[in-house]
């Protein structure tokens, strides 16, 4: 029973079994990378750049997402993004233009939707040297990030009346709140706030609420508390540092991570990971395609960055995330070389090349 060991042993250096990735594969390992639309292409580049210079043992295998209808007018991503995906199962992606009247659905939900991504965890930590009016901020957004508010069923009732159905489910609820508890003991955080409105959504917040609960039982060595969303929103601009680990149904943790970005420096420093059940996930910069200054040389890729290092950990690659963490840290800190965004007035490719040399200077 040979098998039976490896997988014994798989799963002790896994820690949780569930989700072993594709790290434990030999040699280079392939990531799907979608650059995506706007300044995404010209991000992208920086970040294989500095993955370069840090001598990361993956390579890339570069995809293009748009609206495809399949048949019976069914909209899809392309099946050679698909294809890819469902191979490497690990994919850093730029952002991709959501327009409202095109007539398809945003592609960013269509990818989440196509491969299951249930959890979309987004950390934000004070960047040293970015000066924002908080300081010591540390806390991880965990939304779920397949239903709630996005499940996408609308109607008219009648002329003049629509209606939009929050879909929230015990299975979905339970493994959001379960994700989010061991995210919390194997990333040694201490608390676990759920955020709700069951007082007034008795029902669905209600059913969310109760499996949080219950899921909190199972894990005593985490502090569980529940809180109003409006109650959070107050709190969380008087006092950040207050909060951990949050987790919250879809809509809510749309708006509160991006509140939270606020704090920190906003979208353009915030790093986010969606992951699904099976192994599968992506990366991504949750900014919008900046159309203004695409292809200008002007972006800031630290978001992408800071995304696609969430990333390397997530593979197992702990050193090479640390190593590229640090210099894009230093870089900041240092204040010399900074993109406009940040407040400095070097071009995209110049604050890429700095990050370079700090990595290739650690070696
Ligand atoms: C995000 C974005 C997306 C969302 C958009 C682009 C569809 O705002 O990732 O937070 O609403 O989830
Ligand atoms: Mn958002």
């Amino acid at each position: 029973n040979l098998p039976f060991i490896f997988l014994l042993q798989l799963s002790h250096v896994v820690g949780a079994a569930k989700r072993p990735t594709v790290c434990f594969r030999r040699g280079l390992q392939t990531v799907t990378l979608i650059p995506g639309d706007g300044i995404g292409p010209e991000i992208s580049v920086a970040v294989m750049k500095i993955f370069e210079a840090a001598k990361v043992p993956i390579q890339w295998e570069e995809r293009n997402v748009t609206a495809i209808q399949g048949p019976g007018g069914r909209w899809m991503i392309p099946p050679d993004c698909k294809e890819s995906m469902d191979r490497t199962l690990i994919g850093l992606k730029g952002p991709l233009k959501t327009p409202i009247a095109a007539g398809h659905p945003s592609m960013n939900l269509l990818l989440r939707k196509t491969f299951d991504l249930y959890a979309n965890v987004r950390p934000c930590v004070s960047i040293e040297g970015y000066k924002t009016p908080y300081t010591d901020v540390d806390l991880v957004t965990i939304r779920e990030n397949t239903e709630g508010e996005y499940s996408g069923i609308e109607h008219i009732i009648v002329d003049g009346v629509v209606q939009s159905i929050k879909l929230i489910t015990e299975d979905a609820s339970r493994r959001i709140a379960e994700y989010a508890f061991e995210y919390a003991r194997n990333n040694q955080r201490n608390s676990v706030t759920a955020v709700h409105k069951a007082n007034i959504m008795r029902m669905s917040d209600g059913l969310f609420l109760r499996k949080c609960r219950e899921v909190a039982e199972h894990f005593k060595d985490i502090k569980f508390t529940e809180m109003y969303l409006d109650t959070v929103c107050l709190n969380m601009v008087q006092d950040p540092t207050q909060f951990d680990v949050l987790v919250m149904p879809n809509l809510y943790g749309d708006i509160l991570s991006d509140l939270c970005a606020g704090l920190i420096g906003g979208l353009g420093v915030t790093p986010s990971g969606n992951i699904g059940a099976n192994g599968v996930a992506i990366f991504e910069s949750v900014h919008g395609t900046a159309p203004d200054i695409a292809g200008l040389d002007m972006a800031n890729p630290t978001a992408l960055l800071l995304s696609a290092v969430m990333m390397l950990r997530h593979m197992g690659m702990h050193d090479y995330g640390k190593k590229i963490e640090t210099a894009c840290f230093d870089t900041i800190r240092d204040k010399k070389v900074l993109t406009g965004d940040l407040g400095g007035k070097s071009k995209c490719s110049e604050f890429t090349e700095e990050i370079c040399r700090r990595v290739r200077d650690m070696d």
